[in-house]
């Protein structure tokens, strides 16, 4: 039998709905907003680190894990609700973190000046360097997705959404929570309408989450925590919580969860790659690079972030695609000095045990 085209009159002689109708007629049934913010949430780590499973693991031991979208073809991201959905007991909450789409184009020539740089990388390792284009990670599509698909939560990394779509959200009974880096940045998420701001200090892996990309030194967790918390918006902690006491500190100063990322990149239900987690799991001194992505981020210092990391341009994403490649080759290959180590300053703590064992111990600093 003929697949149905939209709009094409049913055998029982009634229409079926257009696709483009679907999203305002599922709009229909607004559902109560999640409001509860559990105490431990499991960051969303791009690039391979966040999986179904470990979002599921999280939120099945009472925390609440977060989809990282970042990168993901909007099609991807959708599959993954959907296996979240499936796994996951009924009314345990998950959310999705999307990346704000980034203020413009680079200037090429810094790009092409630091590609010079990595050539000879390419050459030796045997592969092309990428093309440094410039994009949103698709962050339209990926926006119908969670409007059609409504997870309890959306985060967001570098930038705050617009208040308009803070509204629709909330009309769609989707919480927003907002990453921040200073109290100039949580003010305005919080103007903004965020239900909680996620404060990253300095220790935190992976990308620094602000609104911009700036050569400013990081506050550290709990210096940032005292600027953020009498904003009077509920505060989620991040960088550098491994363990019950580190959680203890920042419920004590103010925060009403953790945030960690770091401590679940050994857990068998995390996609880290197997030359990532040989890096963690050793004593290694960290450091905010461009050197991968052209955006600063924190990872295990190597020969890459050494030698030419220091020349690599303010450039997101053209910087990302640019050594896509050559990444995925340290990867494939087991080279460490080609692949972004994005790991906390107190990595060498993570511990290669069930994510809600890790879940578990986080939130023994409640008590
Ligand atoms: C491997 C890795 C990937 C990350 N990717 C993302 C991401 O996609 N989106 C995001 O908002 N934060 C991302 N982060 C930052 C985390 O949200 C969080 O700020 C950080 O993990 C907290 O510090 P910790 O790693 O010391 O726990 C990532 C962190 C790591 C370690």
């Amino acid at each position: 039998m003929r697949p149905h085209s939209c709009a094409e009159p049913s055998h029982a002689g009634r229409r079926l709905v257009a696709v483009d109708r679907i999203t305002s007629l599922s709009a229909v049934a607004t559902p109560e907003r999640f409001t509860t913010i559990p105490a431990v949430i499991g960051a969303p780590m791009a690039g391979g680190p966040t999986t179904p499973e470990l979002v599921t693991a999280v939120s099945t031991a009472g925390g609440l894990g977060v989809l990282a979208a970042g990168y993901l073809p909007a099609e991807q991201l959708a599959a993954d609700i959907g296996a979240v959905r499936v796994l996951l007991p009924p009314r345990a909450p998950f959310g999705v973190n999307l990346f704000a789409p980034p203020p413009g184009p680079a200037d090429p020539v810094d790009v092409a000046e630091y590609a010079t740089r990595l050539a000879p990388l390419a050459d030796a390792a045997g592969v092309a360097l990428g093309r440094p284009r410039f994009d949103d990670d698709d962050f339209e599509r990926k926006l119908q997705v969670v409007r059609v698909l409504r997870p309890p939560v959306v985060t967001f990394a570098f930038g705050r959404p617009e208040p308009g779509l803070v509204d629709e959200l909330h009309g769609l009974g989707v919480a927003v929570w907002v990453t921040i880096t200073s109290r100039e940045e949580a003010e305005h998420a919080a103007e903004g309408g965020a239900d909680a701001i996620i404060a990253q200090g300095a220790e935190a892996g992976g990308h620094r989450g602000g609104f911009e990309d700036s050569d400013e030194p990081p506050l550290p967790l709990d210096e940032l925590l005292a600027d953020v918390v009498p904003i009077g918006t509920p505060v989620i902690a991040a960088g550098g919580i491994m363990d019950a006491g580190d959680a203890r500190r920042v419920f004590r100063l103010g925060a009403t969860a953790v945030q960690a990322g770091t401590a679940f990149l050994l857990t068998p239900q995390a996609g880290t790659a197997a030359v990532h987690r040989t890096a963690i799991a050793a004593p290694g001194d960290t450091v905010l690079t461009r050197a991968f992505s052209g955006r600063r981020a924190r990872g295990i210092v190597n020969a890459w972030t050494t030698r030419i990391g220091a020349e690599a341009p303010r450039a997101y994403p053209e910087v990302h695609h640019l050594t896509a490649s050559l990444r995925a080759s340290g990867r494939r290959e087991g080279n460490a000095d080609l692949v972004n180590l994005w790991a906390g300053t107190e990595h060498v703590r993570a511990l290669p045990v069930p994510a809600a064992k890790v879940v578990a111990e986080l939130a023994r600093g409640l008590t």
